[in-house]
């Protein structure tokens, strides 16, 4: 939800926190702000909007110092601007903080009563006044730290900076992501391997309830007990993380047309290619023939995909699946008793509601699963078997190429169970592991109606209001259709099950009304033909997303119609997702929205 960056070094800090900030601000860009130390002087600068905003103010009023911390900021309490942005910062320190304090209302009280002033409508505010009380009653910045941090309920990562020392810098995580970089006299906090990776690629992950003490020697980490401990150092693929736009306009497009590539590379650690058996990614064992019922939780695309995996685990592994979203599935209290596994899906491995639903199996004693893009993240670290998606840094916080990775891994789960459990035989599993091995063509035939759908998108751009509809295998696609349009054209759409058409959305039909109908020709085919012709009794404009068999069935009048090749079923929603995302993409170009950081969004949201 926001980044935190801090550094204990040696040459001037501030280029080096700014190069950090535009590694974190995928996570979110309301406003940005870094605060340095020098001669003991702690000066801020902070800046509402986009980090670009911070690096002017920073052209026309640098900040020497060669200790410092930074913060991206992704806004929960008070409106993103200036007086809101962190570093929050009082006469004797400053600090960043990504999370919600639940309890920052009454802190703030007492504080008050004491006669402390705030400056911000900000939570984070809260704990740069509380530490600084402590410290105004006699304690350092160690025990001032520390005595806080129990004081405080919710989920945080913080890191500190104290006037007048420039020997050490303070983290704490509770819930919220942070790492420290292991440096050559000198060293950092992160909020993930991205933000470290200019600097190093040796990380050590705080643990909840960690806090540490760092200064340009090393770091000393404590648990919540305040009892030393140690965390081992991981290296860090982060050098990887920092990315360019290539030859495309967005990190959108270009990880549309990175699909073929990704999946390919995403098949190839669940499938032996040379054979066609499918297999678990190295060094993960699940043996799914003792599986008889998954709960499956998500959110947001990570949640469609699921959607798409209840399919897949349905029909091909006859295993019966569970399905929520993270943050209904812990409240829900559903009998578990009798799932065998509790499988999480997400690309970032940060999601707060989804990393909580994991915590909350656990605590069930439930065997938990995950399929992530992010190997380092926290849902990577705290699941018993890791699936990984080898979709690369996913930039634009509209998911795409993770989206498809989790389905083909799904699919290839999906197939392996069924393998397990006997009711995929020899030459069953090389048939469907045959299919996804078509992926990436297929894919890449579907980038090629990139120019037809552009067109669609200018006409898509002239409505406020969308509706999405799907059968079968194509009902998610139906959701997450929608969820990419609105996400990032700000027009509002909404995904059904076509057959629910006629149960009252169907009073929305007029001839103002664009209907995209997902209608690959499967089992469920002449079912949406007779949803499409309930539309077009009705004046509604159908947009149809079909294939050859379909295009040939010719069955209703469309405005428009894209035909992807005819491809096994298992393939159609890994595959249809793609003329979908272009569609988004083009229609929030037409609109002119911020394509890669669409308003109020964030590329992961690590808060409840
Ligand atoms: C997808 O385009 C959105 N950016 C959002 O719904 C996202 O899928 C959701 O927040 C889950 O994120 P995760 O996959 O990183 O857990």
């Amino acid at each position: 939800m926001c980044g935190i960056i801090g550094i204990i070094g040696r040459e001037t800090v501030a280029p080096r926190l700014v190069d950090a900030l535009k590694r974190l601000e995928y996570r979110g860009y309301d406003s940005a702000g870094i605060a340095t130390l020098e001669n003991g002087q702690l000066d801020r600068r902070r800046a509402e909007g986009k980090l670009r905003n911070l690096e002017a103010r920073l052209g026309e009023d640098p900040l020497p110092g060669t200790i410092g911390i930074g913060h991206t900021r992704w806004a929960t309490h008070g409106v993103p601007n200036e007086a809101n942005a962190h570093p929050h910062a009082t006469a004797r320190l400053a600090v960043v903080h990504n999370g919600i304090i639940e309890n920052f209302r009454d802190l703030k009280a007492d504080l008050a009563a004491d006669g402390y002033t705030f400056e911000s409508e900000t939570d984070s505010e809260v704990v740069a006044v509380y530490v600084t009380r402590q410290m105004d009653r006699g304690l350092g910045a160690r025990d001032a730290v520390s005595s806080t941090l129990k004081r405080l309920e919710g989920a945080f990562s913080l890191a500190f900076l104290f006037t007048g020392d420039e020997t050490l810098l303070i983290g704490a995580r509770r819930g919220s992501p942070l790492a420290i970089g292991e440096g050559r006299g000198e060293m950092f906090l992160g909020s993930d391997a991205i933000a470290l990776s200019p600097f190093t690629d040796a990380v050590r992950y705080l643990e909840d309830g960690d806090w540490t003490v760092v200064t340009r020697d090393g770091a000393e980490i404590f648990d919540a007990l305040d009892r030393p401990v140690e965390r081992p150092i991981r290296r860090s693929v982060g050098k990887a993380f920092y990315v360019d736009k290539g030859n495309h306009r967005h990190f959108m497009q270009k990880e549309i047309y990175e699909q073929p590539e990704v999946l390919a590379h995403t098949l190839g650690s669940f499938v032996d290619m040379t054979t066609g058996r499918t297999r678990l990614p190295q060094g993960q064992v699940l043996d799914f023939s003792g599986v008889r019922r998954i709960a499956i939780s998500a959110c947001g695309t990570g949640y469609y995909a699921a959607l798409v995996g209840r399919y897949y685990f349905e029909r091909y592994a006859r295993i019966a699946c569970d399905l929520d979203v993270a943050s209904e599935f812990r409240y829900r209290e559903s009998p578990l008793a009798d799932v065998d596994l509790a499988l999480f899906v997400s690309q970032s491995g940060e999601t707060a509601d989804t990393l909580a639903s994991l915590r909350y199996a656990k605590e069930q004693g439930l065997k938990t699963a995950a399929v992530v893009n992010v190997q380092e993240s926290t849902i990577a670290r705290e699941a018993d078997v890791v699936f990984p998606t080898l979709a690369g840094p996913e930039i634009g916080v509209a998911s795409t190429k993770a989206f498809t990775c989790q389905l083909i891994a799904l699919a290839a789960l999906a197939i392996r169970a069924g393998v397990d459990r006997g009711v995929i035989d020899g030459e069953g599993e090389l048939e469907l592991t045959k299919a996804l091995a078509e992926a990436p063509r297929l894919v890449n035939a579907a980038l090629h109606a990139e120019g037809a759908i552009e067109l669609l998108a200018r006409d898509m751009a002239t409505h406020r209001h969308a509706l999405f509809l799907g059968r079968g295998f194509s009902y998610p696609l139906a959701m997450e259709g929608a969820l990419k349009l609105k996400e990032i054209s700000y027009i509002h759409a909404e995904g059904y099950a076509a057959g629910e058409l006629k149960h009252g959305p169907i009073a929305l039909i007029d001839e103002t009304m664009p209907v995209v109908v997902i209608a690959p020709h499967d089992r469920v085919f002449e079912k949406t033909v007779s949803n499409m012709q309930e539309v077009a009794a009705r004046g509604g404009k159908i947009v149809l997303f079909t294939d050859e068999s379909g295009a040939a069935a010719g069955a209703v009048k469309t405005t428009h119609s894209i035909v992807l090749p005819d491809m096994p079923e298992i393939l159609t929603p890994i595959v249809y997702a793609v003329p979908l995302q272009l569609l988004a993409y083009h229609t929030a170009v037409q609109m002119g929205t911020d394509v890669d950081q669409p308003r109020n969004l964030a590329k992961s949201v690590t808060v409840e």
